[in-house]
């Protein structure tokens, strides 16, 4: 009987392990914030008086209307010599994420032999809503838009830490 009970707790250990609620959470909880953070203005709002530049005013324009609210960024720790110095070039692995709490989702850029690799996941069980639409917002090719192009704004194809201009 004894024995019986102590499988039984064991296998009821192992369940909570895998189940949902116990998800165990996502790589970047423990990661300092970065720049990025604001509320994301309504369709129509011209941020340029506010203090926002192009490159800002083209992501509200993109993204307001899935409506994400407010966001804020974290970024690696191997990754943050990097970042502060708004540098080329970033070492392999996970980069930095944009975090929007009120759509379940995050904006993820990792960094593999120099190239970005842009996804988006849930922040709920951290899989990839990603799109392959062409054109649509969440295809990492929109991502690229802005973050490999748009006259070189983002330096290393991170955009929180550039020159305001
Ligand atoms: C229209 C331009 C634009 C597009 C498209 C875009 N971003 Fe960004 N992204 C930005 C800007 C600008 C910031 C910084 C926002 C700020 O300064 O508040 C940013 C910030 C980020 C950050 C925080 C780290 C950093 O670079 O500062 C990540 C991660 C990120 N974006 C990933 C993505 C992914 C993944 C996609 C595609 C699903 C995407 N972005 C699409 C412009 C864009």
């Amino acid at each position: 009987m004894k024995k019986a009970f102590f499988t039984l707790t064991i296998f009821s250990l192992f369940l909570m392990g895998t189940a949902g609620p116990s998800f165990a959470g996502n790589y970047w909880d423990n990661w300092a914030e970065g720049k990025a953070k604001g509320p994301m203005p309504d369709c129509g709002v011209n941020v340029l008086p506010l203090g926002g530049d192009d490159i800002l005013q083209e992501t509200v324009d993109i993204y307001c209307g899935i409506k994400p609210g407010s966001y804020t960024s974290k970024i690696n720790p191997k990754a943050m010599k990097a970042y502060k110095a708004q540098a080329k070039y970033y070492p392999d692995g996970k980069t930095a994420v944009l975090i929007f709490p009120s759509i379940d989702a995050v904006f993820a850029t990792d960094h593999k032999n120099g190239k970005p690799i842009y996804n988006v996941l849930k922040i709920s069980d951290g899989t990839s809503i990603a799109s392959s639409e062409p054109g649509h917002p969440l295809n990492p090719e929109t991502c690229a838009k802005c973050h490999a192009s748009f006259d070189g704004v983002c330096v290393g194809y991170v955009c929180g830490n550039r020159e305001i201009r």
